[in-house]
């Protein structure tokens, strides 16, 4: 959520900056804009994308060996010229690039205000600027202690890159909530909010902690708490590489992690399973496995995608390791007075690791004496840092702000998780845990199979592209998947789409079915398979449309609905790593022939780093 790049050198900024930007704006798209140091500080910023950001620049004298970067997501004042990063201080002294919330701003404002500043934007920002400008010029400190200062009055995430007219050659960099990571170059130094970025220069990085302020110049990083404790940098190695941020030859991102999940999946149980199929292996959880196996209640909080996942991983705990599991939205746990104690086990899932409610949340428990584990995308993330152990999913960059390849691999992480636990319980024979060690291994050859079937999907996607609502229908474990098969279209084509328990229906959204209605079923051979049956009946009774995923061979379903999209048999444990991908692609396609803007929907971005 709002991306910030800043870059001090020996090269021209500028083109870092812009690149920077290009590869940060799945966080934000709604205005961008660039601070260089160029005899005296120059702003460059507007509403709309880096293109235009670019168009803007594109007569300008844009030389200068230090500058900063922003894309923005708009949180106070909407998107506007006015309201584009960076923002500069009344006096100018100061220039400001943030992501994050101030809370307190409008008391800090209106204390500015009385003191005779001015305000020309609608900002939390332009506050921070002026408080920090105000500490510089009352206390006649330098520009890193009146940061440091001015910070303490602050109530709310930063993510922060400051630069003063008056210290030239140098940025200021703070952070409390919102991530920013610091590449370390030969006599230069990178900032970001991700290290996409930074890998195509440096593989050396530091994670910045919260309430630290860096001061940074081309030869020179020094690291301190807002407090003036002097810290050491903890310089990481990231494994990230330059080809797998590129679209390659597909027309989005979202079309690409699409396609890659067969790979992805692979990726996520590689290493982890024998090979005689026999065990699995999470290193990453290895030390804590003692508190594992006697954990009396699984918690797991997540967002979104992520919350559709961990509703998969509660059928897979509470069948296959007969452990209780609760599902939370962080963002309603971390405000509750939750009873956790430490015989819990509570697992945060998140692709980016930043997600704010989430990390709030494993921090709320954190004194609870619960092990905490964290099952996260981006290594060296804010959630993965602080839980005590995790798994990290390796499902390689998501870039399309529609998730599809994480959740696949979030699942196929619960999927190990749950039946190596089966095992050390022993709620799983031997021979059970086999079974199912095998059937995930032939899941990645499974998705291959579905995705090559893309077209008829493509086809189905244009009979139903200008319908205004959809319903999302699924049992037991397929429940979650049509919950998500509903975000995936709504967030991305903008049709309205409920996700529910098909047996639901009856209980209310029946309602809504007439013939104009479209309702997306899962309807797999399994335990529940009769059921929903009944269920689709109910539905064309009332004449509403029936587009059914089924497993291959049962031709009783044509009778049925009104279309069917054929996916082939696997264990019922792992069917929604294949349910899924019908409808990601469904989403995708009536996405596109509706015009949308797939890889950047309107009014979201990738990574919510704010409440
Ligand atoms: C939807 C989507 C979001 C995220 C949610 C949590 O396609 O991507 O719903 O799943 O914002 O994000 P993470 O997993 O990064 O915590």
């Amino acid at each position: 959520m709002c991306g910030i790049v800043a870059y001090v050198g020996d090269r021209t900024a500028y083109p870092i900056l812009i690149k920077g930007l290009q590869r940060l704006e799945y966080r934000g798209y709604d205005s961008a804009g660039i601070a260089l140091f160029n005899s005296g500080i120059h702003v460059y910023k507007c509403k709309g994308k880096v293109k235009d950001l670019q168009a803007l620049a594109r007569d300008e004298d844009v030389g200068g060996s230090v500058g900063m970067g922003h894309t923005r997501w708009a949180t106070h004042g909407e998107p506007s010229d006015a309201n584009a990063h960076p923002h500069r201080s009344m006096h100018g002294t100061f220039h400001v690039v943030h992501n994050g919330i101030i809370e307190n701003y409008v008391h800090l404002k209106k204390e500015l205000m009385n003191r005779g500043y001015v305000f020309y934007t609608d900002t939390d920002t332009e506050v921070l600027a002026n408080l920090i400008e105000d500490v510089y010029r009352e206390q006649e400190v330098d520009a890193e202690l009146a940061t440091r200062l001015a910070l303490t009055r602050v109530v709310g995430a930063y993510g922060l890159v400051i630069l003063c007219e008056e210290e030239p050659g140098r940025l200021i960099a703070a952070r409390k909530g919102s991530p920013l990571v610091i590449g370390i170059g030969e006599h230069e130094y990178f900032l970001a909010s991700d290290a996409m970025p930074i890998i195509e220069y440096t593989d050396r990085v530091v994670y910045m902690n919260d309430e630290e302020v860096a001061v940074i110049t081309s030869e020179s990083l020094d690291l301190k708490d807002l407090y003036n404790d002097v810290k050491t940098p903890d310089i990481k190695t990231i494994q990230l590489h330059i080809d797998s941020i590129d679209k390659g030859n597909y027309a989005h991102f979202m079309l690409k992690e699409i396609h890659e999940q067969a790979h992805s999946v692979t990726d996520t149980f590689r290493g982890r399973i024998a090979m005689d199929e026999s065990k699995i292996f999470l290193g990453g959880i290895l030390d804590v496995m003692p508190r594992l196996i006697e954990a009396r209640r699984i918690i797991i909080v997540a967002c979104g995608t992520s919350w559709h996942a961990a509703l998969v991983g509660e059928y897979l705990f509470e069948e296959y390791a007969r452990l209780p599991v609760e599902v939370e939205y962080a963002s309603e746990f971390r405000y509750r007075n939750p009873i956790v104690d430490k015989d819990d086990l509570v697992i945060a899932i998140s692709q980016s690791g930043e997600t704010a409610d989430t990390l709030a949340a494993i921090r709320l428990v954190k004194e609870s004496g619960a092990t905490i584990l964290g099952i996260c995308n981006v290594a060296g993330s804010s959630i993965s840092r602080e839980t005590d152990a995790g798994v990290y999913t390796h499902a390689g960059i998501e870039i399309g702000v529609a998730s599809t390849k994480a959740f696949t691999s979030q699942i196929t992480v619960l999927a190990m998780m749950a039946f190596l636990l089966g095992n050390k319980r022993q709620a799983l024979s031997v021979e059970e845990y086999r079974v199912l060690i095998r059937e995930l291994t032939r899941v990645p050859a499974l998705i291959a199979e579905i995705l090559a079937g893309e077209e008829k999907i493509r086809e189905i996607a244009a009979l139903y592209k200008e319908v205004t609502n959809a319903l999302f229908l699924g049992r037991g474990i397929l429940f979650p998947v049509a919950l998500e098969g509903a975000l995936k279209l709504k967030e991305i084509s903008y049709i309205h789409a409920e996700g529910y328990p098909a047996a639901e229906m009856k209980h209310g959204p029946i309602a809504l079915i007439d013939e104009t209605m479209p309702v997306f079923v899962l309807a797999t051979s399994d335990k529940l398979y009769e059921k929903v049956v009944s269920n689709i009946q109910e539905v064309k009774t009332r004449k509403g449309k029936v587009i059914a995923v089924a497993t291959r061979g049962n031709t009783d379903i044509y009778k049925l609905a009104d279309h069917v999209i054929e996916i082939p048999p696997c264990h019922e444990a792992l069917s929604p790593l294949l349910a899924i991908l019908p409808w990601q692609l469904l989403a995708y396609h009536v996405a596109v022939m509706r015009g949308c803007n797939v890889d950047q929907p309107r009014n979201l971005a990738k990574s919510v780093t704010v409440e």
